[in-house]
């Protein structure tokens, strides 16, 4: 028996989720989102902090409230160190684009707050949730909710933004799909700070002792990462230890100092390339890390979630009107863009990162792939392009 039935049902409650449960109401559509995490856990989650210029004009949007137009922080370039040299890459001056700071909490925030607003159907604190006769015409949820009452939710399509652990993706017959990926032999240390800004932009830095990013939060919040062991125990680290160890990676003739304070949160983020192909199953469709990951070092995480759901939106609205052309060409749009992304994650962690292992061949060719890029104005360009994000690509039907 159930409860509700609705045009599309989502599982999770991330971004991409979120964010597609908004296109589709803007499409006149009915959802139920569901998600097994807290609000207010989910809005504490660190995660990236970097929007595309497309990703911004998605948030923009009045409905949303628009906070990331007074609360972001537009950034034109960033600067890369190496070999004690820093050179800023001038994304507005190479590409004409510029990416914005604003972290996915907050990112989270706007959302969750402008589905509160808008009296959507967002059920938080779930278990069990998982889709339901997905090859059939007449699919659904179940799910329990937190006061331990079972739910069945009936769709006409059943949306997997559940993550990287997602239990939609493995719902998709495993004949039907292949999973590619690669791991990486380190980890990011990640902290969260009380201090002021060290520089204006964002450091991504290449050292002997290993890759470290310097970028922000808030006037007096700062985010920081560099290049650990995947097994590094956080709390074996002082706040002296990591603020010597991201100065030493930092280091130039322009005696750059960081501004250092209280440390008050540390992590270690493990790093995975993953892509299931094909993205859709059937009444079944993924998006966000649900069907790729990327390792963090481009920032392409959350923007291909965005990017995701910004072709999958229309394409279910016109398949709940009876057309599925759109719908139809949705995993090959989006894995388009997804291995572009792959690609420049795989290539930027590669280049800065400093292999355990690495021969000095290894080394000596990585400063040479370094100087191919700041040398060069077509080098610059296409990091430029690649970190400001790509157009959508036009669909052929619909
Ligand atoms: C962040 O601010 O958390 C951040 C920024 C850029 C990246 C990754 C993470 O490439």
């Amino acid at each position: 028996m159930s409860d509700r039935s609705v045009d599309v049902a989502i599982i999770g409650a991330g971004p991409a989720g979120l964010m597609l449960a908004h296109l589709l109401r803007r499409e006149g559509l009915s959802t139920v989102t569901v998600d097994s995490r807290g609000e207010e856990e989910i809005h504490r989650t660190h995660r990236a902090g970097i929007l595309e210029h497309a990703s911004v004009e998605m948030l923009a949007h009045e409905d949303l409230g628009s906070r990331v137009l007074s609360e972001g922080h537009r950034h034109d370039g960033i600067d890369l160190r190496f070999d004690g040299e820093s050179h800023r890459v001038d994304f507005r001056e190479l590409v004409g684009e510029s990416v914005w700071l604003y972290p996915q909490n907050e990112v989270f925030h706007d959302l969750a707050s402008a589905a509160h607003h808008h009296t959507m159907d967002v059920r938080y604190e779930v278990s069990e949730a998982h889709p339901l006769d997905i090859d059939s015409e007449n699919p659904g949820i179940r799910f329990v909710e937190s006061d331990g009452s079972s739910r069945v939710v009936r769709a006409r399509y059943v949306v997997g933004a559940d993550g990287s652990r997602s239990v939609c993706r493995n719902a998709i017959p495993e004949h039907r799909r292949t999973h590619s990926s690669t791991t990486y032999p380190f980890a990011w240390f990640g902290i969260l700070a009380t201090a002021a800004p060290s520089a204006p932009e964002l450091i991504y830095a290449r050292s002997p002792r290993g890759f470290a990013l310097i970028s922000q939060r808030s006037a007096d919040v700062q985010r920081m990462y560099f290049q650990c062991d995947p097994d590094t125990d956080p709390d074996a680290w002082s706040d002296e230890d990591i603020w010597n160890e991201l100065q030493k990676r930092i280091d130039g003739p322009d005696h750059l100092e960081l501004k250092t304070g209280p440390i008050f949160e540390k992590t270690v983020l493990k790093f995975r390339s993953f892509v299931c192909d094909p993205m859709r199953y059937e009444r079944l469709v993924l998006a966000g890390d649900a069907a790729h990951t990327v390792p963090p070092t481009g920032a392409k995480g959350l923007n291909l979630a965005l990017a995701d759901v910004r072709v999958l939106a229309p394409a279910l609205a016109s398949a709940v009107r009876g057309n599925s052309a759109l719908l139809d060409e949705y995993s090959s749009t989006a894995l388009s863009r997804v291995w572009k992304a792959q690609n420049f994650s795989y290539w930027m962690t590669g280049m800065l990162h400093q292999d355990p292992e690495e021969s000095t061949f290894a080394s000596a060719r990585h400063r040479g792939e370094l100087r191919s890029v700041v040398d060069s104005v077509h080098g610059q360009a296409f990091l430029a392009e690649q970190y400001t994000g790509w157009p959508d690509i036009p669909t052929t039907s619909g």
